[in-house]
């Protein structure tokens, strides 16, 4: 089991200008559960024992218990006073207390990412490496047509290319809150060349989207991930769940 420790609430800050990220691994959602379960909401719990199987319940709740900490240390409130209800594409909104704070969560086989920041827009999105994938398939109806054609170039490897434009594609329509729902294929992202490796842009309907910054995210091997973020060159990094709060440091420099 992965060494799991909590941020103590007082030593969270969240400058403007800045996104942190939070990674939980697989292997600390038994003592994070154990931890944070009991501050879920009546709502989450129901959602939490939904789930058919053990490991994805547990999953949530350790997802769920994370956000309401880490979003209670940042406001300085008890994770268990928070409201927090889903819009209508099923992104979570902070009903109370009624803040400017940026949050979003995705998880994969093997990890969960937390992202926030204030005053803007947000998305993240993190996805495993899978085999035998049908590329061209997967990405109809999600790519635009420049996508597809980046797609069909990438004759090597195409299986990260589709993991690239995805985890952008999916980590953009989070940050506008539509999901997957709506026209995808009207956002198309591409790497930005002036910003240099690892930066990528988007535009909407053939128009840039200005004031972003919009990152590609490596977890190990198997694991990548993106960031879009409403904030032109926003301070993004990243902070461990396993060391003493003291040691945390910035440790992501966006890649
Ligand atoms: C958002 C979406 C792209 C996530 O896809 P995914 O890769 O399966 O899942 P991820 O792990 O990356 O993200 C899940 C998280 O995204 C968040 N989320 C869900 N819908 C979201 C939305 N519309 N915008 C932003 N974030 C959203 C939730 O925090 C969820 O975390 P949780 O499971 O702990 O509650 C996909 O669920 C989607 O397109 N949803 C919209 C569909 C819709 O309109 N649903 C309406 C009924 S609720």
């Amino acid at each position: 089991m992965t060494p799991f420790v909590l941020p103590e609430p007082a030593r969270l800050a969240l400058p403007d200008g800045t996104v942190q990220l939070w990674v939980l691994d697989d292997g600390q959602v038994g003592p994070a559960c154990a931890q944070l379960g009991h501050t879920l909401a009546p709502g989450e719990r129901a959602r939490a024992l939904a789930y058919r199987h053990a490991r994805h319940c547990q999953g949530y709740i350790a997802r769920r218990g994370l956000l309401r900490w880490l979003i209670g240390g940042y406001l300085h409130c008890q994770p268990e006073a928070l409201r927090l209800t889903a819009s209508a594409f099923g992104k979570p909104v902070l009903q109370w207390p009624q803040a400017a704070l940026a949050f979003s969560v995705s998880h994969t086989d093997g990890m969960a990412l937390l992202a926030f920041a204030r005053d803007c827009r947000l998305g993240v999105d993190v996805e495993r490496r899978a085999g035998g994938l049908d590329v061209p398939g997967l990405g109809r109806g999600i790519f635009s047509a420049r996508e597809m054609q980046a797609l069909a170039h990438a004759r090597h490897g195409s299986a990260d290319t589709l993991l690239r434009l995805w985890t952008r594609k999916e980590a953009l329509l989070k940050a506008l809150g539509t999901g997957l729902s709506g026209d995808p294929t009207v956002y198309t992202t591409e790497d930005d060349r002036q910003r240099g490796a690892g930066h990528w842009r988007a535009w909407h309907h053939g128009t840039a989207m200005a004031g972003w910054t919009c990152i590609d995210l490596a977890f190990g091997e198997e694991i990548r991930g993106a960031l879009a973020v409403s904030r032109a060159d926003a301070c993004i990094s990243c902070h461990p769940l396993a060391k003493p709060p003291a040691r945390q440091r910035n440790t992501l420099r966006d890649t």
